[in-house]
């Protein structure tokens, strides 16, 4: 699919404030539990992104009432009876995954297309099924599609995730919200998008304890209720907002933030010898000096440097004094950013789970293309402190996570603009 692109003029240093919205990866599961209360959810903070206009697009074909009017959507989840989400809505957005364990929480049932691959690399859902399986849902899979019929109300199981999966974790809380036994997860994933899951079900009247460790604990309650819940701060689009700090020597203040849930994006940056200072709700980053290499930089679940994060850094780097190493420990396709960057003179060499950064002086303008969420953020950075005027292609891969980027990146001085 073509879409629009991307038109940076680079050389400009970034000042000022920049807004954070609330967190994609947060926003999705928690409007995949709305289906589970039965009711009116507000949910505040929401950014308008191509990914949650997916989410709602599959409640309303379950039969929910959805609206959306500024940061705020409200869904009404009353006559949510439907069990089954298309291909297309499926393929629109490959965590739609999420839905499996809140329409089975809800009806009992679903239906559904095998996400398969994406631009990350295969997308397993083994350890969704495997647990699922352990509580009591028969799946079945044929040709791409998996039947899925719950037992009896969710049975208690104590299921230990062989890696801590933030899908996975978040299915089986979704499906173990609702019932009448209890549900042990062992290496749970400890995002905080979880934890922040677990804020709106507990706030809907789950009963949900362990969040932040990796022993999560749910006990089933018979129903939910709606609730008004704002969603947490995005921590990757405050750290891309970081990374267009410190390629462009700039000072940004980003504000609506929780600098607790970025320690170790805030120390890579620190170490590329920008200042950076937490403060309440807000960060001020400083990047006045030259950036420096880093020791190596190894993506790990959370509270490790996030993979998401990755290419973001990988283009900070491109443009600094020395060589660094990254280690991409969570996904096999996620140098996706490398080659586009050497269009732009980058020195990135990358191979299978490592790549090296050669800093260099200068980078230069370059058309180039977004081949997925981060990649497409990681080439704004680049652009942003490259030579000349560098075009971005496929930015739909980029509306699916950041709200209106362009905007934010002109209101703190950068020369963008959408064709
Ligand atoms: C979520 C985030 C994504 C982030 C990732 C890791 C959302 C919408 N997306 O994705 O932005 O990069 O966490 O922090 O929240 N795996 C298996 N089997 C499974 C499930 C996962 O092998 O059943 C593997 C995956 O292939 C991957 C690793 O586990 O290598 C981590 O995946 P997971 O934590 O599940 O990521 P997502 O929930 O898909």
């Amino acid at each position: 699919m073509e879409s629009s692109k991307l038109l940076i003029e680079g050389g400009r240093r970034l000042t000022g404030e920049i807004q954070i919205h609330g967190a994609k990866n947060s926003v999705l599961p928690i409007l995949a539990a709305t289906l589970l209360c039965g009711d009116v959810s507000s949910i505040h903070n929401s950014a308008s992104l191509s990914n949650a206009f997916a989410a709602m697009r599959i409640l309303r074909s379950l039969g929910c009432d959805v609206t959306h009017e500024g940061s705020t959507v409200t869904v009404n989840s009353a006559n949510a009876e439907g069990d089954i989400v298309s291909d297309g809505l499926m393929h629109e957005m490959r965590s739609s995954i999420v839905f499996l364990g809140a329409i089975l929480g809800r009806v009992g049932r679903c239906r559904l297309s095998f996400p398969g691959g994406c631009e990350l690399g295969p997308r397993p859902i083994d350890l969704h099924l495997e647990a699922l399986r352990r509580l009591g849902v028969k799946i079945t899979e044929d040709h791409g599609i998996l039947d899925c019929t719950a037992g009896a109300r969710p049975q208690s199981a104590d299921i230990t995730l062989s890696l801590p999966s933030v899908g996975a974790t978040e299915n089986i809380m979704l499906y173990s919200a609702l019932g009448t036994g209890e549900t042990v997860i062992r290496n749970a994933a400890r995002e905080p998008e979880i934890s922040d899951l677990a804020g709106y079900l507990i706030k809907c009247g789950a009963e949900i304890s362990g969040q932040g460790t990796s022993t999560l604990v749910i006990n089933g309650v018979p129903e939910l209720h709606g609730c008004e819940y704002s969603v947490m701060p995005d921590r990757i689009e405050a750290a891309t907002y970081m990374g267009a700090a410190a390629i462009t020597n700039g000072e940004l203040m980003l504000r609506g933030v929780r600098p607790s849930d970025m320690y170790s994006c805030m120390s890579v940056f620190s170490e590329m010898g920008c200042g950076v200072y937490p403060y309440d709700d807000k960060i001020f980053i400083s990047a006045r000096k030259p950036i420096s290499a880093v020791r190596t930089v190894r993506t790990m679940p959370y509270p490790g440097f996030p993979t998401d994060c990755q290419p973001i850094v990988m283009a900070v780097l491109a443009k600094s004094r020395g060589t660094s190493v990254i280690v991409e420990n969570i996904f096999e396709n996620r140098f996706m950013a490398a080659p586009e960057l050497r269009r732009m003179d980058a020195n990135i060499k990358a191979e299978g789970k490592v790549a090296v950064v050669e800093g260099v002086k200068k980078l230069y303008s370059a058309p180039v293309r977004a081949y997925d969420l981060r990649a497409g953020a990681a080439l704004v950075v680049a652009a942003l402190g490259a030579e000349g005027q560098t075009q971005v292609s496929n930015i739909h891969y980029i509306d699916r996570g950041y709200e209106s980027i362009e905007t934010a990146l002109s209101s703190v001085g950068a020369d963008i603009r959408r064709i």
